[in-house]
Parts: structure tokens; sequence; C-alpha cells
């Protein structure tokens, strides 16, 4: 199976720029992070440094924030231009916790049965409407999904009838590679959100406005412009990197129609004719090992950052204070002293111990894991049963296909997924 892969450069003469060291690597990294622990450049004043080893990243990602804060100038050039200085993707350190404690309710493992069956719901409606097309497909569905967990509907609820524009503008925009218009399209939903009355996630029963009313120190009111906030950058963030991952699920699969086969039937014989719950889901071993080669080589987020706060030690290496630390989460995902032919898709490694912990990371770990790190893996498996059991998918010209990254990692040029009804 061809995979693609980003170009890197044979060496360090591009890493010129921490901002596009951590938004643009095909435009900087050098080839020596898939086999090197370290790669240091001094940018102007300052050092950044991109960090493969496993126990340096151990000790960045998982200790205290304080110690080593998320590197936030990354965030101001965002998709609409400006920053949303109360979301919780910029928000201080210190202000952090409050909004982080009061959305973990909405990813929590109580809330997951709802969330399966969102998406098997929202993934019916979206084949039954947009058969002709993989990504208007996988777009409506995604989009359903993450608006239902915000406003708290549960799989019986019309959201679905809203959201047409939202869907087909997305899908606009996506293929432009234009993030400000697709920003743009999702910020539409915000006012609908507000007016949607009770249940809704700013009306008084919102979620979101029960979990915040508290006023507790822990977690302080949010004001509406702050919920509005993160209300776009959950419901942004939250379809793209599920619409990204799909996306590149279907397109490994559909270069090999046996595996779809072989998996359909795991699905039959563990499942029957049943609708998925979250159980059932994790009886699914032959789908969850596809579902993690496919987030380890092609990962939606592909890095992220943080500064130290202190000297600190990598292989040998002392990076004074203040420098940025770039986890790169591709270069982790196929290190070659992390991995076995790194390059291959090869589902079966999964059933295997890790070569370290933070050898695959795609959510990133500790403090600053993804707010939806463990919901996600149910939601993208729930969303591949129900495809898989619908439609059979065929992928075209896969030689062709470069990777880039545009906030989550995209292909080059447009590729052909055909979906045929089974
Ligand atoms: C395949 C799906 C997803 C992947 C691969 C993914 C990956 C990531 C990564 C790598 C980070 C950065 C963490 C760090 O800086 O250490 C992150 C953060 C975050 N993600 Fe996700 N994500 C996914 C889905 C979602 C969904 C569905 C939501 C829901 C809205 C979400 C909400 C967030 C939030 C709020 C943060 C910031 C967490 C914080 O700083 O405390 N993600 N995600």
């Amino acid at each position: 199976m061809i995979v693609p892969k980003l170009q890197l450069h044979p060496d360090d003469s591009r890493l010129r720029s921490i901002i596009r060291a951590i938004r643009s690597p095909d435009s900087c990294w050098p080839e020596r992070i898939l086999h090197d622990p370290l790669v240091v450049a001094r940018v102007r004043d300052r050092t950044v440094a991109l960090v493969c080893d496993p126990d340096a990243l151990r000790e960045v990602l998982s200790s205290d924030t304080n110690r080593f804060p998320r590197w936030l100038p990354v965030y101001r050039p965002t998709a609409d231009g400006k920053t949303r200085p109360n979301s919780i993707f910029v928000v201080d350190e210190h202000r952090w916790r409050g909004y982080r404690d009061a959305f973990a309710p909405l990813f929590a493992p109580n809330n997951v049965d709802v969330l399966v069956a969102n998406s098997v719901s929202a993934t019916e409606v979206a084949v039954a409407r947009c058969m002709d097309d993989a990504t208007t497909c996988v777009t409506r569905a995604a989009l359903d999904i993450i608006w239902r967990t915000l406003l708290g509907d549960g799989p019986d609820a019309r959201t679905s009838d809203d959201l047409d524009d939202q869907v087909y503008g997305l899908v606009d925009a996506s293929r432009a590679g234009d993030l400000r218009a697709a920003n743009q399209w999702i910020d539409t939903l915000v006012p609908v959100a507000r007016h949607r009355g009770p249940g809704a996630l700013m009306g008084p029963d919102a979620p979101m406005a029960r979990m915040t009313n508290a006023g507790s120190a822990a977690c302080p009111h949010l004001s509406d412009a702050e919920i509005s906030d993160n209300f776009l950058a959950l419901l942004y963030s939250g379809q793209e990197t599920t619409v990204t991952s799909i996306q590149w699920a279907i397109w490994l699969l559909g270069q090999d129609p046996g595996l779809q086969d072989e998996l359909r039937a795991e699905i039959r014989e563990i499942l029957g004719e049943a609708v998925p719950t979250r159980s059932s889901l994790q009886k699914l071993r032959m789908l969850d090992s596809v579902l993690r080669e496919t987030l380890r080589l092609l990962t939606p987020s592909i890095s992220t950052a943080r500064s130290c706060t202190e000297p600190f030690e990598v292989a040998g290496e002392l990076l004074p204070a203040g420098s940025v630390l770039v986890v790169p989460i591709y270069a982790v995902h196929r290190h070659r002293s992390l991995w076995e032919d790194p390059e291959a898709f090869r589902p079966e490694r999964h059933a295997r111990k890790l070569a370290h912990p933070m050898a695959y990371i795609p959510f990133s770990a500790g403090s600053h894991t993804c707010l939806a790190a463990k919901s996600s893996w149910y939601e993208l498996m729930a969303i591949l049963v129900t495809l898989l059991r619908r439609v059979q998918f065929t992928t075209s010209a896969p030689e062709e296909v470069g990777l880039h990254n545009n906030l989550v990692l995209r292909p080059t040029c447009g590729y052909d997924v055909r979906l045929e009804r089974l």
C-alpha cells in the first residue's frame, strides 16, 4: 500500500522561522528529524528545537504547565487573521485550567454512549444525502456530530437539517485551502446555537452554560463572548480533525478492497446487525488497529509546541531558558528509533507493545492532551463501522498524492475516492 509522506529537506538550512517550524514542516523540517533525537536551530535571538527524544517528550508534555507552557504566538496567525483570546487554545496557562474543567464533561466517559449513537446517526444521514462525494459525506457527518455534542442533542434530534449551507461552504473552502472562509462558515453556527432556546449550548439549560454558571474558582463563569469563542474553537477543531482522520482512513482502505472485506467480516461477527455501542466497539480489534495505524502515519495534528522557562537538557544538549520546543508528532510517529519499517502501513504492529509510551501521540499527551482524546476514538470507530457497512471505497492514483500541513495534514492535490453503496 502506498502511503504519502512529507517532502523533508536534506539539511537544516530552511529551519529559519519558528512559526513555520510548527505550522509548515513540509517547508523546513530536515530529513534527519526522522532518525535523530533532536534538531536545534537558532532563529534570530531564540533557540528552536524539534524534539523526538521520547524521555524528553515525556518530561515536556507531562510536567507542570508553568514549567513548559504552550508557545502561544503560534496561534496568533489564526485562520481568520485574528486571535480569539477567550478560547481554550489560546488562553493564558493560569486561566486555562478553569476552561478545561468547564468543557471536559462534554467529552467524558458517561457521554460516550450518546456520542456513539450520534456518530452512527449522523453518518447514516450523511451517506443517505451525500453519496456522490466522499469529502462532502465525511464533512457532513463530522460537523453534525460535534454540533450535536456541543448542543447536548441526541441521535433523534433534527439538527442535520440546519447544516447544509455550512457543509457545502466548508467543503468548498477546504478544497480551495482557504481556512479563513472555513472558519467563517463555522462562525455562522454560533448565532444559530444562541437562538436554539433551552437545550442549546447557550440557552439556560445548555451543557456549557450549566457548567460555567457555577462560578466556582475552578470553573469561573464565562461571559457570552467567551462561550462564543470556545464554541467556535471546539466546533472547528472537532470537525476538522475528524474529517481528516476519516478521509485518510478511507483513502488507505480504498487501496485495499480485501482489507475492507476483512473489516466487514469482523463487524458482522462481533456486532451482527446491531447498532454499535461503547463496549461492542472495543471488541473490534482489527478495525482498532487500522484506525491506530492511520493516525500514526497520517496524523491530523502533526505538531504542537511548548517553551521552557528554565534551561533544559535534551539528548546531551543544554537548551537555554526561553527555547521553543516543537513536538513533531508526525516525525515521532515515523521515527527510525521508535518504529520498525516506519513508512509501511502495518496495522498488526499495534498488537505489540510500543517501543516507548511517547512513540504514539496522535492526541499529544500530558496536561494539554486533546480534550477529546478518549471520546474521539469511539467517534471515529463508530463512523468507520457505519461507513463500512454501507459503502465500498475505491481510491485512485495514490502515487500522485503528497502531503502538506494547513492546520491539519492534507493531500497536496485532489484525488479520487469512489463510494459505491453496498
Ligand atoms: C482525530 C481527532 C483528533 C486529534 C488527532 C486531535 C489532536 C489534538 C492535539 C495533537 C492537540 C494538542 C495537544 C497539545 O498541545 O499537547 C489537541 C488539543 C485539543 N483538542 Fe484535539 N484532536 C482531535 C479531535 C478533537 C475533538 C473532536 C475535539 C472536540 C472539540 C478536540 C478538542 C481539542 C481541544 C479543546 C484541545 C486543547 C486542549 C488543551 O490545551 O487543554 N479535539 N488535539
